[in-house]
């Protein structure tokens, strides 16, 4: 009896040792110097261009395209309606209900299947609700007030598109979505001539939209807007930033009430559509209890951009970025600058915290035919680096990805590369940038072989849905221990379209012990966030990074207990 708690006693100590040594150790080195990733090429026809997408807890990712731009390259045996699509037919050859305008992606088989879509979902918005539903916002004409639901359902089976019976109150068309703190409730942000914001579900039957004046203020009339897909992310105090054009507030949506306006980006151009730069809100970290929420904002168009691509005539994008915390009460933009100018590009958080920015290009704005000069290297951004120090250029890809192109993280850490269509309808000649429908995956450099045995592997998670606040156990292996950071971060998958994505979120969390068998076997004990406002509940990417090499991921739910 005795020998038995003295023996827990020590194990209990290793074990607390083991996690300062493995956990919090500092000076980590990165063996990556030097390394810039190489692309595969996945599809050559995905059949509907990957306007929007969205990676789902199936390993699935749905991509969706306008459904008014005629033909798509996925031609139908049959209507959604059940009649027949005749080949012979030059009715059926051109009526664009014998094409798909959805399809879901399979990571795993490498294959498509095609989606129905009742109205137009162009230029809509996003967000997954906590069972992993995702819940699709506004579009285009009849779309325009539509809430429509994926609820994902994995291989083989036949989930699709319901439309919901509810609408919207006002037509989002290039609004914005973001998952709030309360369960399951959604705000959208703005659109074309709609200068409100409204919650999905309301909170009455009676609720309306809010009025929004700063989507007033920051309207750029003779530019299409240049403030539309504005910018929102949840801070960690619960309240929501919303950057529109050059300018920023954060907006506490409880009281209907802006209760900070941040000074202009430095720049001579504009962020948002249709100059569409992009932004993150960088990792979240449990060192500071995820208080800290700094947001990052890079390229865009510059002044004028727009008339003088209706001229013809593509001007230089914006090289600058700039970096803002959002909390606590001091508040500038720390600027820098990319390799060359960009705009229409994606920003995703890679499982190592890094910023990838991806597609897009140096000359131009967003809309059809309104860019020239595609950015075919993706930047690898470096928060933590010394300023001036932390832009890597990447490798190249031979395909352009320009405006209606997307990008979008994998669990296995590549990033899928989808879409480009700077046109109405599927051009493919005597255009500068045909319809774009291959797909393919940038694959870091992390994930190159020489990186094996820091990679940990076998990643399980002992329990798939946790409450905030709550420990569970990860187990993973570890061939050698060549690292003295072990991290571990999750990441909510995000809606992706026009250069924004939508709801995406890193949290560093704490790890409490750690303990390694002989066999190169650990077991840590790691806190869920505290709560849903820094996290708001859902499905999330767990990634365990041993010395900058992140494992494979696997899925964890944060629940409300
Ligand atoms: C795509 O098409 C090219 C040219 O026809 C072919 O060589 C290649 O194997 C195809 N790739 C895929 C992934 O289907
Ligand atoms: C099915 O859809 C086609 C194309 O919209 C339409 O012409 C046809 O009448 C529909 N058939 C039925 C049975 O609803
Ligand atoms: C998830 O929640 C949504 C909204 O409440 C619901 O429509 C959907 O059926 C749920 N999905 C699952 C898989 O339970
Ligand atoms: C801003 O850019 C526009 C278009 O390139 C140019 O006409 C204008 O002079 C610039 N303004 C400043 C202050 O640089
Ligand atoms: C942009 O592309 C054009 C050709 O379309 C080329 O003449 C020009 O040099 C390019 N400019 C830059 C800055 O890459
Ligand atoms: C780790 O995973 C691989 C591939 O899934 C499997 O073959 C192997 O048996 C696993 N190893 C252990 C120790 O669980
Ligand atoms: C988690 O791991 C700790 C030791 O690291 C152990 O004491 C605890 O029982 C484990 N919890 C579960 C639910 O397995």
């Amino acid at each position: 009896m005795f020998l038995s708690y003295t023996k827990t006693m020590i194990i209990t100590i290793l074990f607390f040792l083991f996690c300062v040594g493995l956990c919090n150790g500092a000076n980590h080195k990165t063996p990556l110097q030097g390394r810039k990733g190489q692309w595969q090429l996945l599809l050559n026809n995905t059949g509907v261009v990957g306007m929007h997408t969205a990676l789902t807890y199936k390993n699935t990712v749905i991509m969706f395209d306008q459904t008014g731009g005629g033909q798509s390259r996925y031609k139908l045996r049959k209507r959604f309606n059940g009649t027949s699509c005749r080949t012979n037919n030059n009715n059926d050859l051109t009526d664009s209900t014998c094409y798909a305008h959805s399809v879901e992606y399979d990571i795993n088989a490498n294959r498509i299947r095609p989606l129905r879509l009742e109205t137009d979902p162009w230029c809509s918005s996003g967000s997954f609700l906590s069972n992993g539903t995702l819940l699709q916002t506004g579009g285009y004409h009849q779309g325009a007030k539509r809430v429509r639901f994926y609820r994902p359902c994995g291989n083989n089976q036949h989930c699709d598109w319901i439309q919901s019976k509810k609408s919207l109150s006002d037509e989002r068309w290039y609004a914005s979505s973001q998952i709030l703190p309360e369960h399951d409730r959604v705000v959208l942000v703005g659109g074309r001539r709609v200068f409100t914001y409204e919650f999905v579900p309301k909170s009455s039957p009676n609720e309306k939209s809010f009025e929004l004046p700063f989507l007033h203020q920051t309207n750029d009339r003779n530019s299409d807007g240049n403030n539309l897909y504005p910018f929102t992310h949840l801070s960690s105090d619960g309240n929501l930033f919303v950057f529109a054009n050059r300018d920023s507030i954060l907006l506490n949506l409880r009281h209907n009430r802006v209760i900070k306006t941040f000074p202009q980006i430095p720049g001579n151009g504009s962020r948002n559509y249709p100059s569409s730069g992009s932004s993150v809100l960088l990792p979240l970290d449990h060192k500071d209890r995820f208080q800290k929420a700094e947001v990052m904002v890079c390229g865009g168009s510059s002044t004028g951009a727009l008339n003088a691509a209706k001229s013809k005539r593509f001007i230089s994008g914006l090289r600058s970025c700039g970096r803002m915390v959002i909390t606590g009460n001091k508040h500038t933009w720390e600027m820098e600058y990319m390799p060359k100018p960009r705009l229409l590009h994606d920003m995703l958080i890679l499982p190592t915290g890094n910023i990838l920015i991806i597609n897009g290009a140096k000359h131009g704005c967003a809309g059809y035919d309104n860019a020239r000069n595609s950015s075919l290297e993706p930047y690898l951004y470096t928060p933590k680096k010394k300023l001036g120090k932390r832009f890597t250029v990447l490798k190249k890809t031979m395909i352009a990805r320009m405006y209606h192109s997307s990008a979008t993280l994998l669990p296995d850490g590549r990033v899928l590369v989808a879409g480009s269509n700077p046109h109405g309808r599927y051009t493919f000649q005597n255009v500068a940038y045909p319809t774009e429908l291959r797909l393919q995956a940038f694959v870091p450099h992390y994930m190159e072989k020489r990186y094996h045995t820091w990679r940990p592997s076998n990643l399980t998670i002992e329990k798939h849905a946790v409450g905030y606040g709550k420990e569970f156990n990860v187990t993973f292996l570890l061939d050698r221990r060549p690292s003295d950071e072990v991290r571990f971060s999750v990441y909510s998958p995000p809606f992706t379209t026009h250069a924004f994505a939508m709801n995406q979120r890193m949290l560093n969390l704490r790890c409490r012990r750690m303990v390694r068998s002989k066999e190169g076997r650990v077991e840590a004990v790691v806190e869920a966030p505290p709560s849903s406002v820094v996290a708001p509940s859902g499905y999330y990417l767990l990634t365990v990074v041993n010395g900058g090499i992140p494992s494979m991921s696997q899925w964890i739910q944060f629940a409300h207990a």
